[in-house]
Order: structure tokens, then sequence, then C-alpha cells
């Protein structure tokens, strides 16, 4: 039964571009003799593969290759006759009557033969495809499910497929198995790139150009490749054979409603192609577009790639200076950096030495490096104290908490900083550099997760260094030199990744306009969303805007403050990226006639205690003591759960230690929330802030706009207002008639007071933002407010023209520059 030809009766749907011919027969074993021509096709007893003969992309050559079956587009996962193409359809498969497969063309030439591979001669073979995707040549007799006489699995193309195949040495025979991208999409033939296991020192993984190291994936970890944030995906299971007799990649895929497949593209890009058992349309889901700093050796020795947004910087390692420091100004990093001149008095194993710590890091090349698999961290860091050429260590596996031991000897090459899953390295350095470097505070990283990859096995990747003018490379120059000193990381996006993601700044994603420049909405390609403020060229704010955002924001981490995700800058054109805020601003609610029935008092209550929150933090718990300057309801952004999140630092201003206020020249804010001795005099501190934040819980608590409201019986303003009904006990009656009766009296009291306490006259009796955070908790007691600020008897004249301005001006934008008299 096993060796006669199976003739199928399913006859599946012709794929036009491979059947060219009419025979449409379909085979599940072809015995000796027995022969399969072009348009017949071999099937695996599942039916999940199919051998047959194929033309890739434009090319009108046939090959015979391996492809998965009824999955859209055409995905060939080997090729036999890569090298030698037939010109016409008459090419036959056989399983000669010597036991080898052979292709023979129109004139009966063989073109290509397994018999090479074929260790004896074989009483009665057959031939087969496996649903793992593995062409076999096996005895019928044989019993043994894996004792084939031949399989392609043992001469790998460009695509790698879990559940079988594997990649590494065999030592003994010092047989090779690697991946060998195709010359292009037309072409089979074995092009420029190859994926390749380097068993020097400790094994790890590489992508050649021909014979050029351009991607390192690194060594494997215990869990996978050092060359990857590793996060095991429960799909997915690799193991790493290493004995004296080999050293192998597997990789499976537990969950067998999901095929995933690697393919070494002709481009040198390594590509992730994944599907389920459902759906047989083939996605890419990883493209194997890396960063720059996945470029080899980009960095050149002891020397770390850090990614901020889309661009690599490099960083010498703790103790080591750039080699050539003009080239490095340059962003000319490949010659690396080399130990400054402090000299380690390491004589025979004999030192003061220590070592400093890096996480989350891509560990150095391990082409030179030592290694066991049972020192502890601690006897690792002894072992290479005790060789004066020994410049690093790290654990070898990362499992329970590490083990094993990685030594360095003279130069690191090819590090990298990721943001997450990386490890750690322990960098030797001479004693008193490290005294020196505990005292310089820890540098500030807001990482962007690097988009996860998917499938273990390493990535290849050509890199194409994309040429930057020099210009823009000064100008970049001068605001990176401006987050150096402050000591800051901000990842960069590129400016082409901003304007794909908010359709090149199109006006249907516009979120609104700022003080400074029109704010975007912009979605990755990778789904995630961000709001992209694009400062106004000629606003004149843009560079002292930029400096006081990015300062400020990257440094104060809150939960009731909006976060900055990193900036881009193009040519003149400065973006600040920040998390995206699906509920946009406060007033699009509060002042809404339909939203604002969306916010209930329990969510406006909650509003209104995190914006002190965020406030107090600014004002105290913070390192930086910074007042906001700007505080408005358009200011006060709401996260998709509704929780307010302070935006808009670009007026704010940090004080100096105990200071607590200060006066300027040019006052700047958003008339109606500024208090009055900010408005008329210029004099600001944080009790300035506090008036604004009364004005805002006035405004949440009445639905009311400060700028627009007016008593009706007695020409008041809202603070005005809201102070009458409070002195005649009819406090209530303020409170948004959206709220009917749903709301907790006590509370909205506690508000209104909160409120009219914050908006007092003399900035001495406001409460700070301490006090107000107490009493919306109710552990404190509220005294009785005064007179808010601009309250107006009827027959009183405003004392100062600011006032007058102040209650006529309907302009809600942040005024930036106005010269206080
Ligand atoms: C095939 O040719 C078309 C038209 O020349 C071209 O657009 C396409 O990229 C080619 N496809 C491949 C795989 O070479
Ligand atoms: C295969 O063909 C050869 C030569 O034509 C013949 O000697 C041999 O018996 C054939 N084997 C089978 C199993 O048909
Ligand atoms: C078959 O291959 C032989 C040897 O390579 C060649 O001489 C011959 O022209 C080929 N025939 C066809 C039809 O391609
Ligand atoms: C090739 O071999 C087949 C089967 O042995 C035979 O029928 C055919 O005539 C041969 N063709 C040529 C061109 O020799
Ligand atoms: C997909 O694979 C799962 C697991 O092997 C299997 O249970 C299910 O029947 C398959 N579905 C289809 C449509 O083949
Ligand atoms: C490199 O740039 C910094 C600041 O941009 C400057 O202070 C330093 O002198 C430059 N070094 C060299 C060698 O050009
Ligand atoms: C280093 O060790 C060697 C051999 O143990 C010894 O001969 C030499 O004197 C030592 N050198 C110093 C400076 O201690
Ligand atoms: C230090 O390590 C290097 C590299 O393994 C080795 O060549 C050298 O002999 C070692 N030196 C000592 C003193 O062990």
């Amino acid at each position: 039964m096993d060796n006669t030809i199976m003739l199928s009766l399913i006859f599946f749907l012709p794929l036009s571009f491979i059947r060219t011919t009419t025979s449409l027969g379909s085979f599940t074993s072809l015995a000796l003799n027995q022969s399969l021509q072009d348009g017949e096709t071999l099937v695996s007893s599942g039916g999940t593969f199919e051998v047959g003969f194929f033309s890739p992309g434009n090319s009108t050559n046939r090959y015979l290759g391996i492809w998965y079956n009824n999955v859209s587009p055409l995905t060939v996962i080997w090729v036999a006759n890569r090298e030698i193409p037939l010109e016409s359809n008459s090419g036959v498969l056989k399983l000669n009557q010597n036991g080898a497969l052979v292709i023979l063309n129109g004139t009966n030439s063989t073109i290509w033969s397994s018999s090479n591979n074929t260790p004896g001669k074989s009483s009665n073979p057959i031939a087969q495809v496996l649903d793992s995707g593995n062409l076999v040549l096996k005895n019928t007799e044989t019993k043994e499910r894996n004792d084939f006489l031949w399989q392609s699995f043992d001469y790998p193309g460009d695509t790698f497929v879990p559940g079988g195949m594997k990649i590494g040495w065999d030592l003994v025979t010092r047989k090779e198995y690697f991946l060998s991208s195709w010359k292009s999409d037309d072409d089979p033939s074995e092009g420029e790139y190859f994926l390749r296991i380097v068993t020097k020192g400790y094994p790890q993984f590489f992508t050649f150009k021909g014979s050029k190291k351009i991607f390192r994936g690194g060594s494997w970890n215990g869990v996978g490749f050092s060359g990857y944030p590793t996060h095991q995906l429960s799909q997915y299971r690799q193991r790493f054979l290493m004995n004296d007799k080999q050293v192998f990649l597997e990789c499976d895929i537990l969950d067998k409603s999901i095929v995933s497949i690697y393919k070494l593209r002709a481009s040198g890009l390594g590509q992730t192609y994944a599907w389920t058992n459902q759906s047989n349309t083939r996605n890419v889901i990883s493209t194997g577009v890396q960063d720059e700093c996945e470029r080899f050796a980009l960095c050149g020795a002891n020397s770390v790639c850090i990614l901020d947004g889309n661009l690599p910087t490099c960083e010498c390692l703790k103790g080591y200076v750039p080699k050539f420091p003009e080239q490095w100004n340059i962003s000319y990093w490949s010659n690396g950096c080399v130990a400054r001149n402090v000299k380690s008095d390491c004589v025979n194993g004999s030192s003061s030495d220590g070592f400093w710590k890096y996480t989350e890091m891509k560990l150095p090349d391990t082409s030179f490096s030592w290694f066991s698999e049972i020192l502890s961290l601690e006897d690792c860091r002894n072992k290479c104290l005790e060789n004066c050429s020994c410049t690093s260590y790290s654990n070898l596996y990362v499992l329970d908490g590490g083990s094993g031991c990685l030594l360095w000897f003279d130069n690191m090459v090819d590090m990298r900083r990721f943001t997450q899953g990386g490890q750690d390295l322990y960098i030797r350095v001479p004693a008193s550099e490290l005294d020196n470097g505990r005292r310089k505070k820890m540098m500030l990283i807001i990482g962007i997760t690097v988009g996860g990859i998917i499938f273990g096995l390493t990535c290849a990747c050509a890199l194409i260094l994309r040429k930057r003018g020099v210009a823009r490379l000064i100008y970049r120059k001068h605001y990176e030199s401006i987050l150096k000193k402050e000591e800051i990381y901000l990842p960069t996006f590129d400016f082409s990744v901003i304007v794909k993601a908010t359709q090149n700044f199109s006006s249907c994603n516009k979120l609104g306009e700022g003080g400074f420049g029109p704010v975007y909405k912009g979605t990755l390609t990778n789904g995630q969303e961000l709001a992209v403020k694009r400062l106004s060229k000629n606003s004149g704010q843009g560079l002292e805007e930029f400096k006081n955002e990015v300062v400020l924001i990257a440094k104060l981490q809150h939960r009731n403050l909006v976060k900055l995700l990193g900036c881009c800058i193009e040519e003149e054109d400065i973006m600040l990226i920040y998390e995206y805020m699906p509920n946009k601003s406060l007033d699009n609610f509060i002042f809404d006639e339909t939203r604002r029935h969306l916010l209930e008092w329990p969510k406006r209550f909650n509003i209104i205690c995190g914006i002190a929150r965020g406030l107090l933090y600014l004002h105290q718990d913070s390192r930086l003591r910074i007042i906001h300057r700007d505080l408005k309801t358009s200011n006060i952004l709401l996260d998709a759960n509704l929780d307010p999140k302070i935006s808009d630092f670009g007026l704010a201003r940090t004080l100096l230690g105990d200071q607590i206020e200060a006066n300027t020249t040019k006052v700047a804010g958003t008339y109606g929330y500024m208090p009055p001795e900010y408005a008329v005099r210029g004099h600001f501190s944080t009790k300035s802030d506090v008036f604004s934040y009364g004005v805002i819980v006035l405004e949440i608590v009445s639905g009311k706009k400060i700028r627009e409201f007016s008593d009706p019986e007695q020409c008041h303003n809202l603070l005005g207002y809201a102070w009458r009904l409070w002195s005649e006990g009819r406090q209530l009656e303020l409170l948004d008639e959206a709220l009917g009766e749903r709301f907790t009296p006590s509370e909205a009291t506690k508000c209104i007071q909160v409120g009219l306490l914050c908006v007092q006259q003399r900035p001495e009796d406001r409460p700070n933002m301490s006090s107000v955070v107490l009493k919306l908790n109710g552990e404190k007691l509220l005294p009785n407010p005064k007179v808010p600020a601009f309250y107006i008897e009827r027959d009183t004249i405003p004392e100062s023209d600011a006032l007058l301005e102040n209650c006529m001006s309907r302009n809600e934008v942040s005024i930036t520059v106005l010269e206080a008299r």
C-alpha cells in the first residue's frame, strides 16, 4: 500500500501562478522509478505542504520547491534546484533506480540530484513530504520516525521552519546548517546574506553579508539570544544544544494552530511571517526592519549604542573616553573608546579595581570570551579580578536569577542598551573612577519599548545608515547638548515616522491649538497613539519652550502629569511627542452640552483631587519645585478613565532651593486664571498656581466658564457669584444643573470652599497644595473663605487697566508676552 502511488481524488483549487499545465495530479509519496511532472504535486499526509514546480516572482524559470498548501501569497520554504533553473515546464522529479531523487529536464538530463547525499543504495525507498515541511527519502520498511536516507532539512535555504529544522554545527562531521538568502525575489539562487552560528568563544548568531558580519544576534542565555530583549513566549520553545558533538538551535511552536516561519530575505532583512490555521492569508508580523543600533559594532569598542527614538547614539563605557573626540563629536563612532588615562593598579591579579553595573544590556561579542556554566556570579567576579586583562563579566544564563559566568578580555564590542529585557553586565573600572561615578546622578531614561520580537530566531538586517545633512546634525547637537547638560535621555523620533503617524499633519488629525502651536494625533504603525505638539516656528518661543518643556517634564513622573515620550527635530521644526489622551481636555467635557452629563459627581470629585495631587507633586514633592503658571481647564487632559493629567509646561518655571516666589518682567498665562499679584505686578509663586487651581475647581463644580459667566443679578464674575452664594449659605445652587440631584452635598460644599479659599485676594491667605489635598481628604478643618480676588462691587471702579482688561477680554489663548507695568 505504502509504495503504490496514491492518486488523490481531491483536486485542489488550481493556483494560477503555480499550475501552468492542466494535469493536476496530487500524490502522497513517490516510489522507485516514479516521477512527478510539472503541474503535479506531492502533498503531505495532513495536507499542510505541497512539493512541485513553481516560478518565483516575475521569473518564468521553473524550480522544484516546497510550499504551504493553500496559503496566499505563495510561501515557498525550500527550493531544490536553486542554482540551476528549468527553462520550461518539461521538468520532472523522479526517484531513480539508484534510489536518488533527481530532477530531469526536457532532454532527460539530470540537473539536480540528492544522490551525493544518499549514504547508500536502498532496497525500497520512497519520497514523501512530511507535515513539518521536510521532504524526505526513507525506506518503506523503516519504522523509526527520523531515520531518513535523505532530508531537505539538512540543506536549509532561506527559510527556517520551526518543528524539526536546526541551525548550527555538527562538530563531528564539521557540517554546518545555515540559512542563505535568495539573490532576489525572482531568483532563489544563493544571495549575499547568511545566518550562521559562529562557535568561536561562546557560540553566537551572526548575519553575514558575504564574509562580513553585519549583525550579531548574540549568545544563548538560557531563554533566548542576548541580542534580543527576550520575553519567552508561551507559544514557542527554543532549545540550544551545545556539547562536544554539536551546537544547534532548534525551535518548536507549541500552539499548533499558529504557523510562524522566518525568512532571510534577499535584502538581508530577516522577516517573520505568521498566520493561523483559520485564515490562510500569510501576514508579516515582524518586518525585520531593525534600528541602527543593530548594526554590528556600530559604536566601535568599549561603547554602548543607545537608541533614542529612531536614532542611535553611542556612549563610552564607564572609565572609557572616545578614542578620537573630534570624530565622536560629529557622530562618527566606529573607532570607539579607550580606557581613560587612569591606570589600573592591577599586578599579578591583585588590584583595587571594582565593577560598574550596567543593566538591560546586549552583552558584548563573546568571540573572545571565556565561559563556565557552573560558576556563581560572585566566583565570576573573582575570576575576572584574578586576570588583569579581564574587562567585564556577567551571568551566562538568566533563568532563576542568573547562573554561570562569562568573562571578556581586552576590548568589548557591539553592546547596546535596551529599554527592557536586556542583561546585567559588570564593567571593570579602577577604584578611582568608581568613586567619581558613585556621586554622579543617575541618568534619567524614558524608554519606548522596542517593538516586540515575536519569533525568537534572530533577525538579520541590512542597515543603511541614513545620510544626514551636516547642518541638521549641528542643529540637533544644540538640543542634544541641552539634554546632555540636564542629564536627560529623551528618545528622538524620526521625522518621517511622525509625518506618517500624523498623515502629514493632516487637519483631520489636529487635536487642538496650544499657545505655541498645533497638536496632532499620531498613530504609529504598531498602533500606538501619540499626541504631537508642533512648536510654531514663528512664535519665537520654540527654543525656550522646547527647553522648558523637555527639561522639566522629562524629569517629572507622576500619574497626574502627562508623559513626554520623546521629541523630533527636523530642520527648524521642533515637535514634542506625548502619550495620547483619548478624552482630550477637561474643557471639552465640562463646557460641552452633551459630554458634561458624562461627568457625574464622583468623576468630578476625582478630577478635582487628581489635579491637586499633580500640583502638589510639582510644588513640593518633585525635587525641582515647579510653578506651572498656565493652569486652566484646557491644559488638564483626561485619560481613557477620565483621570486628569496636567499638561503644557511651556511656561513653567523652577524655583531654586527654598525659594517660593519670584518676579518676572514678562507676564505669561491666561487671563481669568491669573491671580491679581501676577497679572498686575508679575509676581508669581506657588500661590499663583493655587489661584488657578481654585478657578478650575469652581469651573468644574459649576460647569461655567470663568471667562463667560456673569452673574445675572449682580454682574459678578464666577468667583464673585460663588462667593455671594457661599456667604448666603446657598452654595449648592452653584452646582452644574447637569448633575441634577446626583451629588454628595458634603463633598460639593468642601470643593466649593476649597475653591474659594484658593482664589482669595491675598496670596498668603490661600492654602498651599498640601493643605488642599489634606482638606479634600477631610483631614483638615476648613476656615471660612475671605472675599475672592477680582470681587467687584457694583459701584466700584476697577483698580487698574489690567483688571479691566481681565474683565473684558474674551480671548482664551495663553498670553505669552506681556510687559508688566
Ligand atoms: C514583477 O514585475 C512588476 C512590474 O514590473 C514589479 O512591479 C514587481 O515588483 C515585480 N515583482 C517581483 C517579485 O520582482
Ligand atoms: C526501475 O527501473 C529499472 C530500469 O528501468 C528496473 O531495472 C527496475 O526493476 C525498476 N524498479 C522498479 C521497482 O520498478
Ligand atoms: C537539459 O540539460 C542539458 C545539460 O545541462 C542541456 O544540454 C539541455 O539543453 C537541457 N535541455 C533542455 C530542454 O533544457
Ligand atoms: C525521457 O525519458 C522518458 C522516460 O524514460 C522517455 O519516455 C522520453 O522519450 C525521454 N525523452 C528524451 C528526449 O529522451
Ligand atoms: C487549527 O489547529 C487546531 C490545533 O491543532 C485544531 O484543533 C483546529 O481544528 C484547527 N483548525 C482548522 C480550521 O484547521
Ligand atoms: C565636542 O563638543 C563639545 C560640545 O559640543 C565641545 O565642548 C568640545 O570641545 C568638542 N570636542 C572636540 C574635540 O571637538
Ligand atoms: C608576579 O608573579 C610572578 C610569579 O608568581 C612573580 O615572579 C613576580 O615577582 C610577581 N610580580 C609582582 C610585581 O608581584
Ligand atoms: C588572562 O586571560 C587571558 C585570556 O583568556 C589569558 O590569555 C591569560 O593567560 C590570562 N592571564 C592569567 C594571568 O591568567
